[in-house]
């Protein structure tokens, strides 16, 4: 542990929020020794109260999550091309430029001191402190998402908590949800897979999951998708081996992560993109923007974009890991959001819970405030906690508003022109048109090995033997519509067979591609 009594000129006095000296921190002060204590103890009251007050709401999810520090180096270019065809974001602009960078990672449905090691998706959140302002990007490690519409987040992250009643994570309330939507096939199949239980922190990979856009000098957008690749490889757990790591320790993966940082072992990954042209794909038969579609690599090749390297741990968790606040609408110059629903809907949440979770003047907090900028100038005042007031040098301390014509803050001069295509239609509830729920499934299953397969299909089948037999039958619809063996293979362990949802129709509102319908077909 770092030593700071040279740094504080040797003087490790005790003191008290007011600066006075504590020079008893053993005892209340009391009529006599064996009390009553007194009242106007102010030391003892401070002390208590703010003890009281330690813990803030964690996070609604995302709450056990570890922090540390590093930096992104640019290439300077997206692939093989100059980064500024697509982009005037000034963090891809050069090669060697550096960038610094805050990222939490976490897991996301237990609690703050939940563990590491749970079957979970991890989530990959990274607060880059360009030139420009902050730039985050939330993601996580498996590339896709269990829903595409942001209305439907509250219901899925129900079912996967705690039931309210006897607060134990249930599977009959997980599948329950899931068997009534098919979205969620592509996601499971990877959640219940190997993957789903990475080794630590630095084996896995990152995805900025939904869909945006980059902005270059001429305004011309494209869509784009972020990857990030460990370089000490991807590596995951086996339920025994994790059951055997969370018996000892629920917090595995922070502290590899710290100790591996802390011994000079700066983990590393590779940052990629995938560009897509600013349009709706009409040829494709899924949506650019559905975030439950990856974009097939070979269709939609990775560009090398820089490198990410964390290399210093926090101070003090709570300072940095807790109230660090994140979220997408957290955007620079060159970089946009797409029309994704889920990305807009997102976009809302985070601010919102923020301020709630942390308070009015978050973005206060050392580790939130902008640091490649000169100053924030803002005629934001008030609040609680507010401990700054963002004026401009020489900026007349009088004028909170604008426009003003006694030296208050001004517009700042206007970005680059943005020219993405132009949209219309008629306003509607309605979901995406190209669906296809069971194809990118079906397409992981195809590429995992045969271990894997079974490993998926054993821990499938623990997971609905604990669930009533409609869910169990609904399920199992799914899982044949992606895959023979996949259905079959479940369907066995839970002593079922094809013959058992036959009977079952679509679900209401779901649509069939013909393939889908020719595999609903040979059920029957
Ligand atoms: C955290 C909402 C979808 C990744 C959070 C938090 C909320 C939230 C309220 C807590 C933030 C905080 O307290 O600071 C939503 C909503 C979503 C959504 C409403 C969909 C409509 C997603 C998706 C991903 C994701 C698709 C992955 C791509 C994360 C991560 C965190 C987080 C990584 C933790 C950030 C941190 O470490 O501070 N989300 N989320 N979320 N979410 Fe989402």
């Amino acid at each position: 542990m770092k030593d700071t009594h040279k740094e504080n000129g040797g003087d490790r006095s005790l003191t008290n929020r007011q600066g006075h000296a504590i020079c008893n921190n053993q005892s209340q002060r009391t009529v006599g020794s064996r009390g009553p204590a007194t009242l106007e103890n102010y030391n003892f009251l401070e002390k208590i109260s703010h003890f009281d007050r330690e813990r803030i709401p964690e996070r609604v999810v995302h709450a056990r999550g570890f922090v540390c520090y590093g930096e992104f180096e640019a290439t300077g270019k997206i692939g093989d091309e100059p980064a500024a065809q697509y982009t005037r974001a000034k963090i891809f602009s050069q090669a060697g430029k550096k960038t610094p960078l805050a990222i939490r990672f976490s897991t996301v449905i237990g609690g703050r001191d939940s563990s590491e090691v749970a079957r979970d998706p991890r989530g990959f959140a990274v607060k880059f402190y360009t030139e420009d302002g902050n730039w985050d990007l939330v993601g996580n490690n498996l590339a896709v998402f269990f829903i595409r519409d942001a209305i439907k987040f509250p219901d899925v992250i129900h079912s996967l908590k705690p039931d309210p009643v006897t607060f134990r994570q249930e599977p009959n309330r997980i599948f329950d949800f899931m068997s009534q939507t098919p979205e969620s096939m592509h996601m499971l199949t990877h959640l219940f897979s190997p993957r789903g239980i990475p080794a630590s922190y630095r084996h896995m990979e990152g995805f900025g999951v939904n869909t945006y856009k980059m902005v270059n000098a001429e305004g011309n957008t494209a869509l784009v998708k972020y990857h990030f690749h460990p370089r000490c490889g991807v590596a995951s757990l086996t339920a025994e081996e994790a059951a055997k790591v969370q018996g000892q320790d629920l917090g595995s993966h922070s502290k590899d992560l710290y100790e591996s940082i802390e011994r000079g072992d700066y983990p590393q990954w590779d940052m990629y993109v995938q560009i897509m042209e600013d349009h709706d794909h009409p040829e494709l038969d899924w949506d650019p923007l559905d975030d439950t579609k990856i974009w097939p690599e070979h269709d939609f090749p990775l560009r090398h974009v820089g490198v990410m390297t964390l290399n210093r741990n926090v101070q003090d968790q709570h300072n940095e890991s807790e109230q660090i606040a994140m979220g997408t609408g957290v955007l620079v110059d060159g970089l946009d959001f797409s029309d994704d629903k889920m990305l807009v809907g997102r976009t809302f949440s985070y601010s919102d819970t923020q301020r709630y979770r942390v308070g009015t003047n978050y973005l206060q907090l050392p580790v939130n405030q902008p640091k490649g900028v000169q100053r924030v100038q803002t005629n934001m005042r008030g609040g609680q906690m507010a401990y700054a007031v963002d004026l401009a040098p020489g900026q007349n301390p009088h004028i909170n508003f604008e426009p003003s014509i006694h030296n208050g803050l001004q517009e700042a001069p206007a970005m680059g022109p943005n020219n993405p295509p132009v949209i219309t239609g008629p306003l509607t509830r309605s979901v995406l048109e190209r669906r296809n729920d069971y194809v990118q499934a079906r397409g992981r299953f195809n590429t995992m090995m045969d271990w894997e397969r079974e490993d998926l299909i054993d821990t499938m089948a623990t997971m609905l033997s604990a669930c009533e037999r409609d869910v169990q039958e609904r399920m199992l619809w799914h899982f044949f519509l992606v895959h023979d063996r996949y259905g079959q293979g479940v369907a066995e362990k839970l002593g079922m067979a094809v013959g058992d949802v036959r009977h079952l129709e679509p679900l209401k509102g779901q649509v069939l591609t013909d393939e889908d319908q020719q595999r609903l077909k040979r059920l029957g």
